[in-house]
């Protein structure tokens, strides 16, 4: 099939490349002059494992065509998708100044028949009104279908390749069809895909991240009952995980979820909601708890120095939100800095990947010399009085712990994502301080 994809952001260029690797003819389009120059050599702008080497190797083969120009993308094709950003206005609500103008552009340019697919995460509404600024372009027959997407950063590739189901959303049998076939590829493994009406699918996807979320601000709250009442959150999380009914995914505690989606769409749902005169309790209980957990470890900290952080200096392992990805859009490990900064804190930080946008998000601190972004892991321990975990990343659950003990100049751990064991921790004298879990010194005793 003759493809477009608008928008190479996360979701446009992983959606993009993914149907070319099965053999589609893709054209992918962005406004952006140096990103399209980019990506036309063969490098991506953002990192995901397995990425690059997808695209280069659609490249080459010509199955994968990076531009700007949208005519030529729409002329050509015969389905045109939608996949520019949807970032939170200041009212929480999604902006869809972008999905609409692209609307318009396609609109503008359609030569004939077309189906249009909305990938964009967008409010409930949005198909229609895509079809309204569509039609004030065109006289061609088209159709609008809501196909939201529900790919992981980090793991992204796989997501597409492998989905767990695919939503369409559309009233009409002859794109149900077309997009059945496009889709087949991927549900080789007999995952479904689903034909729905266009607002039942385009709420499928908030409702999905929405239950996610919950999922995350109620075992953070179990977590921090458990530290009340001396019992493991680790061991709870595996009591109920066990239970079918609840399964063993995304009841991890932590320090909070962030990312491009959860937090956006947690309150663009909200949002939505308020619109049709609805309170939705839980949700809004959901963002709270979620708030309040990204600073969790600052109690931790602060006690463990005598409420006093003048001066102190700490090492903090992992910014971006998440491993695998150097995206640090809501990042936990950015509130938390900021907060140890306010206390008189010195930071020294190091992630694998995200220090690049650990630069401008910190632009301010690092000037002011309250935050240094460290390249190598033990060097952000130099001079350190602790040791904060933010990020999971592969390379932080077994390092030289006599290593980390003989630099630090008080032997201590504060871990956001409960890497080790607290008994371990114990014998080896250090101090180690996980969520919903007793800390090392309950082993001393
Ligand atoms: C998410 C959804 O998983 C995906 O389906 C949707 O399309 C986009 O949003 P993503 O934001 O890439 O994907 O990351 P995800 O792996 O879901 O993690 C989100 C956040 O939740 C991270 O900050 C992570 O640390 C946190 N998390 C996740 C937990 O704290 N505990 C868990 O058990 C799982």
């Amino acid at each position: 099939m003759r493809i477009a994809v608008v928008g190479t952001g996360y979701v446009g260029l992983v959606a993009g490349t993914c149907f070319a690797d099965v053999g589609n003819d893709v054209i992918c389009v962005d406004n952006d002059v140096n990103k399209i120059e980019m990506l036309n050599n063969g490098k991506i702008p953002i990192y995901e494992p397995g990425l690059e080497e997808m695209v280069k190797r659609n490249v080459t083969q010509e199955r994968l065509v990076f531009t700007t120009d949208i005519k030529s993308a729409v002329e050509k094709s015969q389905i045109i998708f939608i996949a520019v950003g949807t970032p939170p206005k200041e009212d929480g609500s999604a902006d869809l100044q972008h999905v609409l103008a692209v609307a318009r552009e396609i609109g503008k340019h359609m030569n004939g028949p077309k189906i249009i697919v909305n990938k964009s995460t967008v409010p409930v509404g949005t198909a229609d009104k895509v079809r309204d600024e569509v039609k004030k372009h065109t006289h061609y027959d088209f159709s609008v279908v809501s196909n939201p997407e529900f790919l992981k950063e980090g793991a992204a590739i796989d997501d597409f390749l492998k989905p767990d189901r695919v939503v369409v959303g559309t009233d009409n049998e002859e794109t149900a069809e077309t997009m059945r076939n496009l889709y087949a590829p991927f549900v080789r493994t007999g995952k479904p895909i689903l034909i729905m009406d266009v607002r039942s699918a385009e709420l499928t996807k908030y409702a999905a991240n929405a239950m996610l979320a919950t999922k995350i601000s109620f075992i953070n709250e179990i977590a921090n009952l458990c530290e009340k009442v001396g019992a493991d959150v680790e061991m709870v999380r595996k009591g109920i995980g066990t239970d079918r009914r609840i399964g063993p995914y995304f009841i991890f505690p932590g320090t909070g979820y962030g990312g491009s989606c959860f937090p956006k769409d947690v309150k663009a749902i909200i949002r939505t909601a308020r619109e049709y005169g609805m309170e939705l309790k839980i949700l809004e209980a959901v963002e709270s708890v979620n708030n309040r957990q990204k600073t969790i470890l600052l109690d931790k900290i602060k006690n463990y120095f005598n409420n006093d952080l003048k001066g102190k200096v700490l090492a903090v392992w992992g910014l971006s939100f998440k491993p695998n990805t150097d995206d640090m859009r809501e990042a936990p490990a950015i509130s938390l800095i900021r907060a140890l900064v306010k206390e008189g804190a010195k930071i020294r930080a190091h992630d694998p990947e995200a220090l690049k946008e650990a630069e401008w998000r910190f632009e301010d601190l690092v000037k002011t010399k309250d935050v240094f972004l460290i390249k190598k892991r033990y060097e952000a321990l130099e001079g350190a009085d602790g040791l904060i975990i933010m990020t999971e990343w592969n390379e932080f659950r077994e390092p030289d712990f006599y290593l980390i003990k003989e630099m630090l100049k008080r032997s201590v751990i504060f871990d956001g994502r409960n890497l080790y064991d607290p008994k371990r921790m114990a014998k080896i004298s250090i101090d180690y301080f996980p969520i919903g879990r007793p800390s090392s010194l309950e082993y001393k005793k």
